[in-house]
C-alpha cells in the first residue's frame, strides 16, 4: 500500500491496560473452551467486557471503546438503551416465562411486524437467526415436497447443517461445497447448491439443472456477512421471477438488514417481496429475539395452526424479548433513528473515502445506511469472488490497530461496522482521526 502520511496519530495504545482482562480470561479458559462462547469473539490480547453504555463498551481494565462491532449488529439504538431496558424491567416485575398459551406482548409484536414488513402476513417468534432460517427451510421443504436449497457464496444463515457452508471460503474452496464445520451431516450438506451473489445467469443454470428438486432459494438481500456487497436491482427481481416461475420458495434472510435498514427490512427498500423472511438482531436491540414471517398460506402449515410442520421452542415469544422488541420498534417508528444513523453513515463513508484518497491507500469504502466497511482492494465488488482480491493481512492489521486505539470493530477481515442511534458527530470525528492514523501505521509496517 502506498500512502503519504501527513497527520500525527492520537496514540491511545500506550494507555491501554490489559492485565485484569488477561487474569479473568486465563482463569475462565479452564472451564470455557477458548474462554469465549462464539468462535468469532477471540482477541489477542484477550478482552473481558464489563460494561456497555450507548456507543461505548468498557473492558475489565477500564479501557473505553467506541463500538462499531455492535454485537454483530443488534444494538441499533446503542447499548443498554433506557427505554428498552425499562420495558424489560417492567415486564419482569410481573411476568416471566410461562410456556402455556400466549402473552399479549408476543401477539402485539407479531402484529407490528405484519404492519411493517411487506412479506409478513403472519409471524412466528423464536430466539435466534439460526432457529428462524432452520424453520424456514423445513417449512419450504414441507410445502414444496422438495429437498434442495440454493444459497450464495459469502452469505451466512446460522450454524445448522442445512446452510452453514460457503461463507468466507479460501480461494481453492470457491465453486465447491465448503462446509464451515466438521461433523456436519453430508446428506444435508449435499442438498445445498451454492451460486455467486449477483450472478443471475448462474442461478438460472443451477435451477435449470436442479429445478425439479429445489425447495428454496435463500439470500441475504445485501451480502453483509462479507461486509457490504450490494445487490444489483435485477438480481433480487430476477430471483423473485425465477422462484415464482419454478414454484420455489424465496427466503430473504433479513437477520442483519431487518430493522437496521428500514422498519420493513431491505425488502421495503428494494421493492421485492419474498415468500418468507427471517428477522433477528436489531429487532430487540440486543435481547434474544428472532422471527420467521411470510405468506399466510405457508405459515398456516405450522403445527401451531393445526398444520403438519412442527414449530416449538421453550423460549419462543418470551415476554422479556417481546417487550424489548416492542420498545425497540417504538423507538424506530418515528423515523428519527434511521435519519440519524443514515446521516452519520453517509458522513463516515464520505470522510473515509476522502482520507483514503488523500493517503493514496489501495482501499475503498462502501456500505449502506448505518453500515460501513473498508475493503483493501480496488473496486468493483459484485460477489465474493471479487473479494478474494482483498488484502486480508492489511485488513487484519488495520483492525488490530483500531481496537488497540479504542475503536471496537470486528477483528476479522471483510466484516462490517455498525453505527447506532447513540453515536454522535463527535464519536464519528474521533473515529475518523484514529482510522486515519491507523491507516498510516499499517501502511508503514
Ligand atoms: C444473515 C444472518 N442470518 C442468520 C444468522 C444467525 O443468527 P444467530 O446468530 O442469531 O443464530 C446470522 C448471524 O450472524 C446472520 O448474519
Amino acid at each position: 500500500m502506498t500512502m503519504t502520511p501527513n497527520l500525527p496519530a492520537r496514540e491511545v495504545l500506550a494507555d491501554r491496560r490489559t492485565g485484569r482482562s488477561e487474569e479473568i480470561f486465563l482463569q475462565g479458559r479452564a472451564h470455557t473452551p477458548g474462554g469465549i462462547n462464539s468462535f468469532t469473539r477471540a482477541l489477542t490480547p484477550p478482552l473481558v467486557i464489563s460494561r456497555a453504555s450507548g456507543a461505548y463498551i468498557f473492558d475489565a481494565d477500564g479501557n473505553r471503546y467506541i463500538d462499531y462491532h455492535a454485537a454483530f449488529g443488534p444494538t441499533i439504538l446503542g447499548h443498554c438503551h433506557p427505554a428498552v431496558n425499562q420495558a424489560v424491567v417492567e415486564v419482569i416485575s410481573k411476568l416471566d416465562l410461562v410456556g402455556i398459551g400466549s402473552s399479549e406482548l408476543e401477539l402485539e409484536l407479531a402484529r407490528k411486524i405484519t404492519e411493517n414488513v411487506p412479506s409478513a402476513e403472519m409471524v412466528h417468534l423464536c430466539n435466534t437467526g439460526t432457529e428462524a432460517t432452520y424453520n424456514a427451510v423445513r417449512l419450504a421443504r414441507a410445502v414444496t415436497g422438495k429437498n434442495r436449497l440454493l444459497k450464495f457464496q459469502g452469505c451466512f444463515h446460522g450454524s445448522h447443517d442445512y446452510l452453514c457452508m460457503n461463507v468466507i471460503s479460501s480461494a481453492d474452496r470457491v465453486g465447491k461445497l465448503d462446509p464451515c464445520s466438521a461433523g456436519m451431516l453430508p446428506q444435508a450438506v449435499n442438498q445445498t447448491l451454492v451460486a455467486e451473489f449477483n450472478d443471475l445467469a448462474e442461478v438460472e443454470r443451477l435451477v435449470e439443472k436442479e429445478g425439479e428438486n429445489l425447495a428454496a432459494i435463500i439470500v441475504e438481500p445485501i451480502a453483509h456477512n462479507i461486509g457490504c456487497v450490494l445487490p444489483h436491482k435485477s438480481f433480487l427481481e430476477g430471483l423473485r421471477h425465477i422462484a415464482s416461475e419454478r414454484k420455489v420458495i424465496l427466503i430473504f434472510d433479513e437477520v442483519i438488514t431487518g430493522f437496521r435498514h428500514a422498519l420493513g427490512g431491505y425488502q421495503a427498500v428494494c421493492g421485492v417481496t419474498p415468500d418468507l423472511t427471517t428477522l433477528g438482531k436489531s429487532m430487540a436491540n440486543g435481547f434474544p429475539c428472532a422471527a420467521l414471517c411470510g405468506k399466510r398460506e405457508l405459515m398456516e402449515r405450522f403445527s401451531t395452526a393445526g398444520g403438519d410442520v412442527i414449530f416449538a421452542g421453550t423460549y419462543n415469544g418470551n415476554p422479556m424479548s417481546a417487550a424489548a422488541s416492542l420498545a425497540t420498534i417504538d423507538q424506530l417508528e418515528s423515523g428519527e433513528v434511521h435519519e440519524h444513523i443514515f446521516h452519520l453513515g453517509e458522513e463516515m463513508r464520505n470522510a473515509l473515502s476522502a482520507i483514503i484518497a488523500q493517503l493514496g491507500a489501495k482501499a475503498f469504502v462502501t456500505g449502506f445506511g448505518s453500515v460501513f466497511v473498508i475493503y483493501f482492494m480496488e473496486p468493483p465488488v459484485n460477489s465474493y469472488a471479487d473479494l478474494l482480491r482483498n488484502n486480508s493481512e492489511v485488513d487484519k492489521a488495520f483492525r488490530r490497530e483500531l481496537i488497540a486505539r479504542g475503536i471496537m470493530v470486528n477483528p476479522f477481515p471483510l466484516k462490517r461496522n455498525h453505527i447506532s442511534a447513540s453515536h454522535t458527530e463527535a464519536d464519528i470525528l474521533a473515529t475518523l482521526e484514529i482510522i486515519r492514523s491507523s491507516l498510516i501505521k499499517v501502511a508503514r509496517d
